[in-house]
């Protein structure tokens, strides 16, 4: 038997040990939204221990029961599981606050005195885990103020973890100054960088069908595939996030971390084993083979939304949105074409595009295949053929759908057309999946660090970008395109050079 293999048996739900969360940010939109309610649902599910504490960290003049009642409020609001008295009874127990700023140490004095007397009243052994939802800018401050309280020690036997989330830098050196940051402090295995992409079951499925079933893999190469297309698209603008999004824009939001992981997991080879090195070594190949075309003004697209109307509504223009400057170049439409410089994947271009204000909300990951090398019909008969596909539907439609020529029926002459055929989660399996969160955030308190990038992903997913990016900060302001398309003229013209067209989601 392969030693790498985990005989656990993967049906028994894992329950966290004794441990405490630090949440830095709590009155941010990612933790009202996300991360309370997944506390709380994992909570409900029976997944966290008796032993278990909640400290939430920020500026605002609270006591225990003040933040607990903003936990309740988020919770009732946003968890995905029904709310239960009992359940929020004996996880409010262990919910405690400290006020403060980031920059103050007398507060992560406190924060210190608040841990350790939870780790006695709740019976929490020490182990705690630092969850940073707060602006990138401010990880190093709070990571050297961790060290400096002496919050990083641990007592024999704990454990201690930290939790980021994206951007994880802006360019590679300053992920690389990054990693420096949290390497001064925390060891390897101690580092979960979330890529929420990664909690979703139907990114992890995809490394399912690819690697239990035997019907696709001898056909995932450059033999039979044409090209695969993976896209991000929201149909919304940025909402109120002007000052996180300006000056980060699409690629470096969406495609560096998410696109770029879909694709690692699209294109990589099969592990040894599901044991989070080789998954990682698996990815880290794959990614360190990708190129970027070397004329990048023809292969890549970008674009601003312009000022118009969606679903009958009218809409602001980037530019017209309430904190962004007149003059931002920042792009919310991003496309670029990568190739893979390996033997699976030569001469199979992969095409990324994400944005906002486009035609609808979906991300899918489409393996489209080539044509058959001959068709034994008249021509008229395959005119509305188009190419196989393999569509892994992410969200908000969960499933998958293969689409394949049929012939019509009823007509004498050998007519085809595309039909597909669809998997839809709802109809094969009763659960409704969890949230990513959940799954991401009781994988941190496991210490299971599978679905998280590690720094070298991380790393080379900038070495990716940044040549893009480079020649884009010198091409002046990207173009607009209309809210509910697809993008501007560029994204369209980048891929019928390559004489192929976007797929229509
Ligand atoms: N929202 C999302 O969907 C999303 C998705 C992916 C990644 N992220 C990442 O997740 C993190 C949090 O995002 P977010 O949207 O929740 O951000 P946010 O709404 O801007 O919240 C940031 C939090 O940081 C706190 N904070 C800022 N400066 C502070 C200081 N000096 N002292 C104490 N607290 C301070 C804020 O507290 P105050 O209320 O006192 O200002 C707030 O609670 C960021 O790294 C973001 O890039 C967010």
């Amino acid at each position: 038997m392969n030693p790498l293999r985990d005989t656990r048996d993967a049906r028994l739900p894992r329950v966290a040990g004794p441990c405490a969360v630090v949440l830095f940010g709590v009155t941010g939109d990612l933790a009202r939204k996300k991360i309370m309610p997944a506390i709380y649902d994992l909570a409900n599910r029976g997944l966290l221990p008796p032993g278990f504490g909640l400290v939430g960290f920020a500026r605002r003049e609270w006591a225990d029961e003040d933040f607990a009642q903003e936990v309740h409020d988020s919770v009732r609001e946003h968890a995905r599981t029904p709310f239960r008295e009992e359940v929020w009874r004996q996880l409010s127990q262990g919910i405690r606050f400290v006020a403060g700023d980031l920059a103050d140490p007398q507060a992560f004095d406190r924060l210190r005195e608040t841990v350790h007397s939870l780790d006695a009243e709740r019976g929490t052994l020490g182990n705690h885990a630092f969850y940073l939802s707060i602006p990138p800018g401010l990880f190093p401050t709070v990571v050297s103020q961790i060290q400096q309280a002496g919050l990083a020690k641990k007592p024999p036997g704990a454990w201690r973890r930290v939790v980021i989330e994206k951007p994880f830098g802006h360019n590679l050196a300053s992920a690389e100054e990054l990693d420096r940051v949290l390497a001064d402090v925390f060891a390897p295995d101690e580092i979960f960088r979330i890529d929420h992409y990664l909690g979703k079951e139907t990114v992890q499925n995809i490394l399912a069908v690819r690697f239990a079933n035997e019907m696709f893999e001898p056909l995932w190469n450059s033999r039979y595939v044409d090209n695969i297309q993976i896209t991000q698209a929201e149909d919304i603008g940025i909402g109120g996030r002007a000052g996180y999004y300006d000056g980060i824009g699409a690629a470096r939001d969406v495609i560096q971390n998410h696109l770029l992981q879909l694709l690692a997991l699209t294109a990589m080879d099969e592990p040894l084993s599901f044991d989070p090195r080789q998954v990682r070594q698996e990815k880290e190949k794959v990614l360190a083979a990708v190129t970027v075309p070397r004329d990048i003004d023809l292969h890549t697209a970008r674009g601003q939304y312009a000022t118009g109307w969606q679903g009958g509504v009218p809409v602001f223009g980037y530019l017209e949105e309430p904190g962004i400057p007149a003059d931002s170049t920042t792009e919310t439409f991003a496309a670029i074409r990568v190739d893979i410089d390996n033997r699976r994947w030569a001469g199979v271009p992969f095409y990324l595009r994400t944005g906002k204000r486009l035609g609808r909300r979906v991300t899918e990951v489409a393996v489209v295949f080539k044509r058959a090398p001959h068709l034994p019909f008249a021509s008229t008969s395959v005119q509305e053929l188009s190419d196989n596909a393999l569509v892994f539907r992410i969200q908000p439609d969960e499933g998958i759908t293969l689409r394949f020529g049929s012939k019509v029926p009823g007509v004498s002459a050998m007519e085809v057309r595309d039909v597909t055929m669809d998997f839809q989660y709802g109809d094969s399996f009763v659960d409704t999946s969890p949230e990513a969160y959940e799954r991401l955030i009781l994988d941190v308190l496991l210490g299971d660090p599978p679905l998280f990038p590690q720094a070298r992903e991380v790393d080379l997913s900038w070495r990716i970008l940044d040549p893009v990016l480079d020649r884009w900060s010198e091409s002046g302001r990207p173009a607009t395109y209309a809210s509910g398309g697809w993008g501007p003229a560029s994204a369209y013209e980048m891929i019928a050079r390559d004489g192929r067209t976007w797929r229509r989601p």
